[in-house]
């Protein structure tokens, strides 16, 4: 923790009464592997990331703000890319996070991207990205964000409902052209996750079911549309998954399904998209299984189905966003107050989110610092995925900036909002 100026602002995070915090080392990452970006270093107790000192960040560019590590980003890009090889294909979830900067440096490191929106589209394009290299995902697409897709020749649109098939090849039709179609699956499998972001058992919202045969009903009505180009299958069984017998079950229902549809229809798919969902550690107790192990298990699976049934092999993909997004960032806090409440504990509260919900905690039990006080800084790990990009305007408070940290230099990519843009819409 750092004394910073204190311009006091609320916020709440609470934690255990503070008696013998452990001194932690220098290499962060070693405490707590795979938590910290990897650049994090803490010495003489002044955490640095990306070679810039945590404290001339919040001073630059104010507190709360989303410290970004962009070699770290970058890296897991890599590993990804390398850990599933050069004949599969590595696409960046953008939903996990999402600006220009971000896409560039993802289309750089040679992946591709996915996108469930128009707006998220409309970045991906705008940022330069490859139109080839993006694919549109979600359950209810509009039909100006179908239009968008297909305008722009965008590489996959990956099916979810009859009706967007049937919306899907009108529009195609009309603009004279023939997008690559997957069409995405429920395999059944109960992922091991929280049920909100659970997205392969039958009953929900993605999809079309393996078991009740309305997958292979799909599959049949986009072959049998002409202005749509079949390309493969979609299975994407939720987020932050440390079990891989989920994905390894999934992998092989989608492969007995593409056999399937060989003996009836007699088409190899092309393509098979396994989405992303790998877990991350939020906490020392988080063990996530390593990109290696989980690239070679799922390939194991689809080369041994592919055997086993004589279809060519598909071309893999997979889309992974927490994992790659989210351990490169940590939010920077500025602590307001420090309530003891009657010895039972602490409130430290932070200027980063609502002044009036109790349930507004960023960490609930935790060993902090006893001489924290008003004007220390607090860094909370792994906030680089669905922190920024869910963050909303509640109570009227404006979003924080990201800053891109690399080689002792800081860059804003996502500038702090400000009351004038709370107000640009409101239009009096
Ligand atoms: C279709 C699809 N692909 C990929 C992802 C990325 O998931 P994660 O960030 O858990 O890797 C999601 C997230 O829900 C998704 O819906």
């Amino acid at each position: 923790m750092s004394r910073v100026a204190h311009p006091a602002g609320p916020l709440h995070a609470s934690v255990l009464p503070a008696d013998h915090p452990p001194a932690p080392p220098a290499d962060l990452n070693a405490l707590h592997p795979g938590i910290w970006p990897r650049s994090a270093i803490r010495k003489d107790g002044v955490l640095t990331i990306g070679g810039m000192d945590v404290r001339a960040l919040a001073g630059a560019h104010g507190t709360p703000l989303f410290v970004l590590d962009e070699e770290d980003f970058r890296s897991r890009c890599r590993d990804y890319r390398e850990a599933f090889g050069a004949d599969a294909a590595v696409f960046y979830a953008a939903k996990a996070f999402c600006c220009r900067a971000v896409l560039r440096w993802v289309a750089q490191e040679g992946l591709g991207v996915d996108v469930c929106t128009g707006g998220e589209l409309a970045v991906a394009l705008a940022a330069g990205f490859p139109p080839e290299r993006i694919t549109l995902h979600g359950n209810n697409k509009l039909v100006p964000e179908l239009e968008q897709a297909i305008g722009a020749g965008i590489g996959h649109i990956v099916a979810d409902s009859f009706e967007e098939i049937a919306r899907l090849g009108y529009l195609a039709e009309r603009h004279g052209a023939q997008p690559k179609v997957l069409v995405r699956v429920t395999s059944g499998v109960e992922a091991h996750t929280h049920e909100y972001v659970a997205t392969a058992h039958d009953d929900q919202k993605f999809g079309f079911s393996l078991s009740s045969g309305a997958a292979q009903e799909a599959v049949m009505r986009v072959l049998a549309a002409p202005s749509l180009d079949f390309a493969g299958l979609h299975s994407h069984i939720g987020s932050q998954i440390f079990d891989t017998a989920g994905f390894e079950t999934a992998a092989h229902r989608v492969m007995a399904f593409a056999t399937v549809i060989r003996d009836v229809c007699g088409v190899s798919i092309a393509e098979l998209d396994l989405g992303g969902g790998y877990g991350i550690a939020y906490t020392s107790e988080d063990d996530p299984a390593s990109v290696k192990e989980i690239a070679q298990q799922m390939r194991a699976i689809v080369q041994r189905e592919c055997r086993a049934s004589g279809l060519a092999a598909p071309r893999l993909t997979v889309e992974p966003g927490r994992a790659i997004a989210g351990p490169g960032a940590v939010t920077l806090y500025e602590v307001g107050t420090v309530k003891d409440v009657d010895g039972l504990r602490a409130y430290v509260s932070i200027d980063g989110g609502m002044s009036c919900e109790s349930g507004d905690i960023v960490v609930r039990d935790l060993y902090l610092p006893s001489d924290l006080a008003p004007g220390d800084l607090v860094a909370v790990a792994a906030t680089g995925a669905y922190c920024r990009s869910m963050a909303s305007n509640y109570n009227h408070i404006p979003r924080p900036a990201v800053a891109a940290v690399r080689d002792g230099t800081a860059t804003v990519i996502v500038r702090r909002e400000t009351d004038d843009d709370l107000m640009r819409l409101d239009v009096g």
